[in-house]
């Protein structure tokens, strides 16, 4: 007890898409310091999206640093690293040297569309679904494995003799942290492969062979969100440090917004926007175009979630931003919002990488309807503003269909919200309007990597049990619903008419 009381801190490393963030909480769940770094998006060829892997292992020990020196604080103040990270992200590295073959393909790269569309037409899809809980697409690992290793020279035949081994971000970090002395992973990521089975909880022998993934390629040990994972190497930060959580980055929010019971649910708005919902312990299929993925594991038991996953949210303020350049920040939007023209009902269907649940449309492409002569940034930036909340209707439509088929009573639904988007009061109170439900901002928006520093806390005695922490989740405001039905209605179906105009194919 005595060394535990001079730990006085846990390090968040959030290795997301477009940053790399280390945090440290202390045992209060109170942020004390934190360091975030940018790093490079790369975009070879259309639909394509890579990022460099020592470029993401650079930012992430450089903002640990950082933020260890702000504080003045070493290894020995630390009591446990908990990382969390953009997740379906695919590595490929040689175990020799810990160099990757290939950069890394991130989430959002389509390269795979077409060997995606090939497998649904010879009729797979239900065998990936019903083992994985996932959709046969190229949003996830499975087939970024699979390009990597026919694609880069040798690779098949150097996995082949098991000189090279597969991860996700988290994993790769995790082989880096420990002096590739360990190669694991946790359920949650796991279940973002396509390669997992969520049911038995084991890496899959059908998908693995439908993918013909070599038995040569060293998969991750598939482990508890908190587990001792390992020590990181003691050149690293000036002595080792136990890493003890891990979990992908929207099952952290979840964590981190204590959405511990069935019913409940959080969505997170940042880039896009990814809405979960704690459906317990079986791992209910859904009828409605989700995924079923796990939210967390602890103690072997995995408990799941329907996830709902939208491509473009925050992107297409970016998109007003920087493409347009009709808005200067983005915190700007919610006032162009409320200062735009009622009479107008102008609907933006932001579609720029196709669409995500429940659509699942990797082909059809971006569209603006209702434009009128007296259009203008406002009414653009509403027509941002209202297409996530559309699209997060579209989501808990859905979610309520799954809820109610698997024999839930349907209790009144409220939605934990997290990310950026989250900090603009119009948007709430539009979203709450739209779903005619309440929305509930904490005041810890920062709940990703509150959710990782929770996992690696728990795990190592600093933090208590999840019953415990969830009473530590503080509401900093409610937005209830004050929209009339019949408007609700009317602009719903507008939505819902711009949308099946965009998607390529009408089923
Ligand atoms: O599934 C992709 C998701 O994990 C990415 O999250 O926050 O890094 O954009 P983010």
């Amino acid at each position: 007890p005595g060394e535990r009381m001079s730990k006085s801190y846990i390090l968040s490393i959030d290795q997301g898409t477009t940053s790399s963030r280390a945090i440290l909480f202390d045992d209060r769940y109170q942020i004390r310091a934190m360091a975030q770094k940018e790093f490079t998006q790369h975009f070879p060829d259309s639909g394509w999206v890579e990022h460099d892997p020592e470029e993401i292992w650079q930012t992430v020990v450089e903002t640990c640093r950082e933020a260890m020196a702000k504080l003045y604080i070493g290894a020995k103040d630390i009591a446990a690293i908990g990382i969390t990270n953009q997740r379906e992200t695919t590595l490929v590295w040689d175990k020799a040297s810990g160099k990757a073959i290939y950069p890394a393909i991130v989430w959002q790269d389509r390269r795979t569309s077409d060997f995606c569309k090939g497998l649904k037409e010879a009729g797979h899809e239900a065998l990936v679904t019903k083992t994985t809980g996932l959709l046969l697409d190229p949003y996830f690992s499975g087939t970024k494995v699979a390009w990597i290793l026919d694609n880069v020279a040798g690779a098949r035949a150097r996995a082949e003799a098991g000189e090279l081994a597969f991860g996700t971000v988290d994993s790769f970090l995790l082989w880096r942290l420990t002096g590739g002395n360990v190669h694991a992973t946790d359920a949650t990521n796991a279940s973002r492969s396509m390669l997992y089975d969520i049911t038995k909880g084991e890496w899959s022998k059908d998908l693995l062979d439908l993918l013909s993934i070599p038995e040569g390629l060293a998969l991750p040990k598939v482990m508890d969100c908190a587990a001792d994972f390992g020590e990181s190497a003691p050149d690293l930060f000036g002595g080792s440090i136990p890493i003890a959580g891990i979990a992908g980055d929207q099952q952290a929010a979840t964590i981190g917004q204590a959405c511990f019971e069935a019913g409940m649910m959080k969505s997170t708005y940042g880039t896009g926007c990814f809405a979960l919902l704690n459906i317990g312990d079986a791992p209910t299929i859904s009828e409605n175009r989700l995924l079923t993925t796990i939210a967390y594991q602890f103690d072997g038991k995995p408990t799941y979630a329907l996830e709902g996953s939208i491509f473009v949210a925050g992107a297409a303020v970016q998109w007003l931003r920087d493409g347009l350049k009709v808005v200067e920040h983005a915190g700007q939007t919610g006032t162009m919002a409320e200062a735009a023209d009622n009479n107008q009902d102008v609907y933006l269907v932001p579609a720029f990488v196709g669409m995500g649940a429940p659509y699942w449309d990797a082909d059809c492409r971006g569209a603006l309807y209702g434009l009128t002569r007296g259009t203008g940034p406002n009414e653009l930036a509403r027509a941002a503003l209202e297409a996530v909340c559309y699209q997060t209707r579209d989501l808990l439509t859905a979610m309520q269909k799954d809820w109610a088929a698997s024999g839930q009573t349907e209790g009144e639904t409220v939605l934990r919200v997290d990310g950026g988007m989250v900090a603009s009061d119009w948007t709430m109170q539009f979203l709450s309007d739209l779903l005619n439900a309440p929305v509930d901002r904490p005041q810890v928006l920062e709940t990703t990597a509150l959710g990782a520093a929770y996992l690696a806390g728990y795990q190592v005695g600093f933090y208590p049990a999840p019953e415990v922490f969830a009473k530590s989740w503080n509401l900093e405001r409610r937005f209830d619903a004050s929209m009339d039905e019949e408007t609700r209605t009317r602009k719903y179906a507008g939505w819902q008419d711009a949308v099946q105009r965009t998607l390529s194919q009408l089923d």
